[in-house]
C-alpha cells in the first residue's frame, strides 16, 4: 500500500506496532515512533542529516570497549540518565508504605562509568585513599530510615577520583583499586572514613559524544564529588554523590547530576587532633552528610 502523506505513514507504522503482544513494548514503541516521526517532520530533516545521525550512533557503538561505555556517556550528556534516575526515585517513594515517608529519602544521581564492583571492605575510620594524590578529608555522618531511625549495618560502597579528578580506572596499567571501599554503619547508624577532597574533572571528550558536547558549546566538566551506593535489606538502594560546595562547575555539571540536597560545605581544618582523634600534621577537610533510606515496597 502506498503512503499518501507523511502523517499517513506514521499511522501505518503505528497500526503495525499495535499488534505487538507485549503491552509495555507496545507502549514504548508507539511513543518512540510517534515522537521520532514528529521530530523528523518538525525539523524537516534532510537525508544528509539523517545519515550524519546514523554515522554518529555507529561511531558511538564502535567507541565502546569493556572499559568505556560511550552510549552511557551519551545518555548522561543528554540528561536522559538523570531523567530515568529521577523517575525511578519518585516511583519508589510513591510506592513506600503509608506513613513511612516522614522525610524523603536521600536524592539519587547518576552512577557514571567508574563504578568498580568488589571494593575492599574497610573498618569505619579507615583511610581509603592511602597514597592517593589530594588533600585529606574526613567524611562522617549517619544513615537513618525516612522516619529518622538510625540504621545499623548499612553498606556504603564509596568511590572517587583523586584530588586532581583522575579515577584509578583511567590510569594506564593501574590494576589495583584506589580511593574505593565498602564500609558498614555501626550500631548507631554512624559511618566515617578518610579519603581526599575530590576535584572537578572532564568526562572523556575524545569520542563522538565529546564532539556532540563541544558542538552544543557545553564545557566537559563535572564538579567535585564522591560517589556512594547505600544499601540495606528491605530498603530502596540509593546511588548518589556528595558534591563539594563552591566547586567549579557546580551550576553546570555536564551530566546534570547535581541536586541541591547533595551539596556539602567541606570545612577547612588546621593540623592537630581530628574529630576521630587522629593527629593530623597537615591541613585537612571535614565533610558531614546524613543519608536516608526509604523502605522498599512489600512484595
Ligand atoms: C562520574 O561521575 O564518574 C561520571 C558520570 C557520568 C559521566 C562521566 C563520569
Ligand atoms: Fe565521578
Amino acid at each position: 500500500m502506498s503512503q499518501p502523506d507523511p502523517l499517513q505513514l506514521t499511522r501505518t507504522v503505528l497500526e503495525r506496532i499495535a499488534k505487538a503482544p507485549d503491552p509495555r513494548f507496545r507502549v514504548l514503541m508507539t511513543t518512540l515512533v510517534t515522537k521520532l516521526h514528529e521530530f523528523i517532520r518538525e525539523v524537516d530533516l534532510t537525508p544528509e542529516e539523517w545519515m550524519a545521525a546514523i554515522e554518529f550512533l555507529t561511531a558511538t557503538g564502535k567507541t565502546c570497549t569493556d572499559k568505556r561505555q560511550e552510549f552511557i556517556l551519551l545518555s548522561d550528556t543528554l540528561g536522559a540518565s538523570m531523567q530515568v534516575v529521577m523517575l525511578a526515585q519518585a516511583r519508589a517513594s510513591a510506592a513506600a508504605p503509608d506513613g513511612m515517608q516522614a522525610t524523603p529519602a536521600t536524592e539519587a544521581t547518576v552512577q557514571g562509568p567508574y563504578y568498580w564492583e568488589g571494593a575492599p571492605e574497610r573498618e569505619l575510620g579507615s583511610n581509603i585513599a592511602e597514597g592517593v594524590r589530594g588533600e585529606p578529608a574526613y567524611y562522617h555522618g549517619r544513615v537513618t530510615d525516612t522516619s529518622g531511625q538510625p540504621m545499623a549495618g548499612v553498606l556504603l560502597d564509596v568511590w572517587s577520583g583523586d584530588g586532581e579528578g583522575v579515577y584509578d580506572m583511567q590510569i594506564e596499567g593501574q590494576a589495583e583499586m584506589l580511593a574505593r571501599a565498602r564500609l558498614r554503619t555501626d550500631a548507631e547508624g554512624r559511618y566515617s572514613f578518610w579519603s581526599i577532597r575530590p576535584s572537578y574533572y572532564p568526562i572523556p571528550m575524545d569520542g563522538p559524544v565529546g564532539k556532540m558536547v563541544s558542538g552544543i558549546g557545553q564545557h566537559p566538566n563535572r564538579p567535585g564529588h564522591i560517589h556512594f551506593k547505600v544499601s540495606a535489606p528491605g530498603h530502596v538502594d540509593i546511588t548518589t554523590h556528595i558534591f563539594v560546595a563552591n566547586s567549579p562547575y557546580i551550576e553546570s555539571d555536564v551530566v546534570y547530576g547535581v541536586r541541591d540536597s547533595l551539596i556539602v560545605e567541606f570545612q577547612p581544618r588546621s593540623p592537630g587532633r581530628a574529630p576521630d582523634g587522629r593527629e593530623m600534621t597537615t591541613p585537612y577537610w571535614t565533610a558531614e552528610y546524613d543519608f536516608r533510606l526509604a523502605p522498599a515496597r512489600a512484595s
